[in-house]
C-alpha cells in the first residue's frame, strides 16, 4: 500500500461481538473501515487479556484491507515472529514495554512487517527522536491502554510535536482511544492521519445492521475533514 496521508478510520474490534468476530470483519471494511485495528493485551503490561496469534491468525482470514496489530504485551520479542506467521501487515509495539525498543522495532522490519511505536500518555513525544528512520507509524494514545470506551486525554501538543519531527518521512500519525466526532477533528488538524475507535464505530450496530456501523464511520470521516488544514482555511492545497 502506497504511503499517503489521507484520513483513514480503523475500527477497533475490541468493541466487536467477541463470538462472531469474522462477520464483524467483515461488516466494517464493507462500510468504509480503511484498516482493521486489533488490540493484544497481556493481563501484565495492561490490565486485561484479549488474544494471542492463533486468533489474529484467524482473523487474518477476513481482513482485506491492513491489518493493524497494537500489541500491549511485555515482553514483545518473543512473539515478534508469531504475529508475523499470523500474518499481521503493521505490528505496533509499545515504547514502555521494555528497555530495547531499538531492536524490537529491528526485529519488526526484519520479520516483513511495518513497524510502529506506541506512546502511552505520560511517555514524551522526544521519546521516538532517534527512531523515526526505523518506524512506519507512531501511535499516539489517548487514553492509558486496557480498554475500550474511555475517556479521550487531549495529547493534541504532542501530536502537533511529532509532526514537526517527522517532516516529510514516510510515518504515520495514529491516535487511539476516544476518538469520535468531537475528538477527531482535534487530532487531524494537529497533524495526525489515522483514527483507531472502537466504541465509536460499534456504537448501536451489530452484524445484523451494519448500516449503523456505516454511519458511525461516515460521521467520523466527515468529522476528520473537518480539521484537515486545506478545508477548515478554505484555501486550495
Ligand atoms: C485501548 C485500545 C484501543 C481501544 C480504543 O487500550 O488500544 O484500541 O480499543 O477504543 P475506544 O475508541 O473505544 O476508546
Ligand atoms: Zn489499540
Amino acid at each position: 500500500m502506497p504511503f499517503d496521508r489521507t484520513i483513514k478510520i480503523a475500527p477497533s474490534i475490541l468493541s466487536a461481538d467477541f463470538a462472531n468476530f469474522g462477520a464483524e470483519i467483515k461488516a466494517i471494511e464493507d462500510q468504509g473501515a480503511d484498516w482493521v485495528h486489533v488490540d493484544v493485551m497481556d493481563g501484565h503490561f495492561v490490565p486485561n487479556l484479549t488474544f494471542g496469534p492463533p486468533a489474529v491468525k484467524a482473523f487474518r482470514r477476513h481482513v482485506t484491507t491492513l491489518m493493524d496489530v497494537h500489541l500491549m504485551i511485555a515482553p514483545v520479542d518473543p512473539y515478534i515472529d508469531a504475529f508475523a506467521e499470523a500474518g499481521t501487515d503493521m505490528l505496533t509495539t509499545h515504547i514502555e514495554a521494555g528497555p530495547h525498543i531499538h531492536r524490537t522495532l529491528q526485529a519488526v522490519r526484519a520479520a516483513g512487517m511495518k513497524a510502529g511505536v506506541a506512546l502511552n500518555p505520560g511517555t514524551p513525544a522526544e521519546a521516538v527522536v532517534h527512531l523515526l528512520d526505523m518506524i512506519d507509524l507512531i501511535c499516539v494514545m489517548t487514553v492509558n491502554p486496557g480498554f475500550g470506551g474511555q475517556t479521550f486525554i487531549d495529547m493534541t501538543a504532542k501530536v502537533r510535536t511529532l509532526r514537526g519531527m517527522i517532516g516529510d518521512r514516510p510515518v504515520h500519525i495514529q491516535i487511539d482511544g476516544g476518538v469520535d466526532t468531537q475528538t477527531a477533528p482535534l487530532v487531524v488538524r494537529a497533524g495526525a492521519d489515522v483514527l483507531v475507535s472502537g466504541a465509536a464505530v460499534f456504537r448501536g450496530g451489530t452484524v445484523d445492521t451494519p448500516e449503523i456501523y456505516g454511519n458511525n464511520i461516515r460521521a467520523i470521516r466527515a468529522a476528520a475533514a473537518v480539521g484537515q488544514p486545506e478545508v477548515s482555511c478554505g484555501r486550495p492545497k
